[in-house]
């Protein structure tokens, strides 16, 4: 149903899950690389953008920066998401900027297009407490002037200077704002200490088919060369790690055979290994760009679960494997080294018969007793999918509610799954108060 006005999800668990799926695109590829866009002179196409939430907020801040409105503003067409631009204004529209967390990574192409920007501070998943100072720190070694005023974030620049900056923490977003900064600044920057997530290598490798001059993509150090012009390309989004992911953890949970086409399987190899560790069966094959995995829904536990910058854990999976862990034979530790407060997955598992108990900064999650259905909350983009994981491993209905979340980062995780063969379904809020089926 996409975004209609559905907002609940109705699961029966107990089905196996069998069949393909072709992956959407990536929201954390796509979401950089529509704000690059702004640099670009002329039109860019994303081929399978995904038709998210998300990609929708940042459209539509696109669009008003841009200048485009009506018959004339950048959107979604059969060949894919068609971008471009009349000018750029430095002040995105307020409200959508609250509404999620890749608004931030406007400051640096708006400080390269329209030399300053206001804004508000970004909003997304409430995962911790995620502030920008490495976003900011890094803007000023550019060159750039930023300030913090009465809840805004007020940046200038004449021309933006190449300069040096090791970041602190291997962080994306900062890291997007930078390169987006640098790559028509004047002269060389270096940046160390980088994040080293598959979204840089595509944002880069987008940026350096516009023009860019960008050396050191996906490693830990990177070398831009700021150039005088970019300009529109065709680009294909690649498949989505995390919905990936996501897909295979639902698989280990429920029982299954799937296959899913339009991935590549290096980028998710953290997560394969673990799945591998849980006793399914993983098959990959480059060539194609596809995943296989079947799970007989029997579980082993994993023990400890750590998340870290990639090639590490990925945090976004921590939800989906915590739920997992509610069904395995045993206890595992799980500590978010990322984000601090992105525990709320396993609090809803206890409604629905979940051991949890906290440990400091880690929960320990104790799998084995068979869980009920009931209702749960989605409290983010995550934490909603793994709730939907641990519905489709219990035998009668579970209710999701606050599902929008999900909408932000998953096209259809209704129209997926139930073409995998799980009975899953839309409902608006009043339908479920009816008693829904
Ligand atoms: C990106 O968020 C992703 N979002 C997140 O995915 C992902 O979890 C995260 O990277 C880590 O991989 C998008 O790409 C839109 P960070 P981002 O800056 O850039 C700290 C999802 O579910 N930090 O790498 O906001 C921060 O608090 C979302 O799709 C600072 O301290 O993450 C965190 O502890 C959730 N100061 C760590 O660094 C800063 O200036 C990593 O954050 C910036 C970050």
């Amino acid at each position: 149903m996409g975004f209609g006005f559905a907002s609940e999800l109705e699961v029966r668990g107990g089905r196996r899950l069998e069949g393909t799926l072709v992956l959407q695109g990536s929201k954390n590829s796509a979401l950089p690389i529509m704000a690059a866009s702004l640099l670009l002179d002329g039109m860019s196409v994303l081929e399978n953008c995904p038709d998210i939430l998300d990609v929708r907020e940042m459209l539509a801040i696109i669009n008003g920066v841009g200048g485009c409105q009506g018959e004339e503003s950048c959107g979604f067409t059969n060949e894919g998401l068609v971008l471009f631009h009349n000018k750029v204004d430095g002040v995105p529209d307020y409200e959508s900027c609250m509404r999620f967390r890749a608004s931030s990574i406007l400051m640096g192409a708006l400080l390269a297009t329209a030399g300053f920007f206001a804004m508000p501070y970004p909003g997304g998943c409430k995962i911790g407490r995620r502030p920008l100072d490495y976003h900011i720190d890094g803007l000023r070694a550019l060159g750039a002037s930023v300030e913090e005023k009465d809840g805004m974030l007020v940046g200038c620049a004449g021309r933006l200077k190449g300069g040096f900056y090791r970041f602190p923490y291997p962080s994306v977003g900062a890291l997007e704002n930078l390169l987006l900064a640098a790559v028509k600044a004047e002269g060389e920057s270096v940046f160390e200490n980088c994040a080293r997530e598959p979204e840089i290598a595509d944002l880069c490798d987008f940026l350096i088919k516009a023009g860019a001059d960008i050396d050191g993509a996906g490693t830990d150090t990177i070398r831009v060369r700021g150039v005088g012009r970019l300009c529109g390309i065709r680009f294909k989004i690649p498949g989505d790690r995390i919905v990936a992911g996501t897909y295979m953890t639902a698989c280990a949970v429920a029982g299954g055979n799937i296959r899913l086409c339009n991935i590549e399987a290096k980028r998710l190899e953290c997560v394969t290994d673990l799945l591998k560790k849980t006793g399914c069966h993983i098959f990959t094959d480059g060539n194609i760009n596809e995943i296989i995995i079947l799970s007989d829904g029997r579980r082993r536990a994993l023990n400890y679960v750590e998340t870290g910058p990639y090639p590490g854990f990925s945090t976004d999976m921590q939800p989906q494997i915590t739920a997992l862990s509610a069904f395995s034979a045993g206890s595992c530790r799980i500590r978010d080294r990322v984000f601090e407060a992105r525990y709320s997955t396993a609090r809803e598992l206890e409604k629905l018969g979940a051991k949890v108990a906290a440990d400091g900064d880690s929960i320990i999650i104790t799998g084995g007793e068979s869980l009920h259905g009931g209702i749960v909350g989605a409290s983010d983009l995550r934490c909603g999918a793994a709730l939907v994981i641990a519905a489709l491993g219990i035998h009668g209905k579970t209710v999701i509610t606050d599902c929008a979340y999900i909408m932000r980062g998953y096209e259809d995780i209704q129209r997926d799954l139930e073409q995998l063969g799980a009975d899953i379904l839309w409902r608006t809020k009043k339908e479920g108060d009816a008693g829904g089926r």
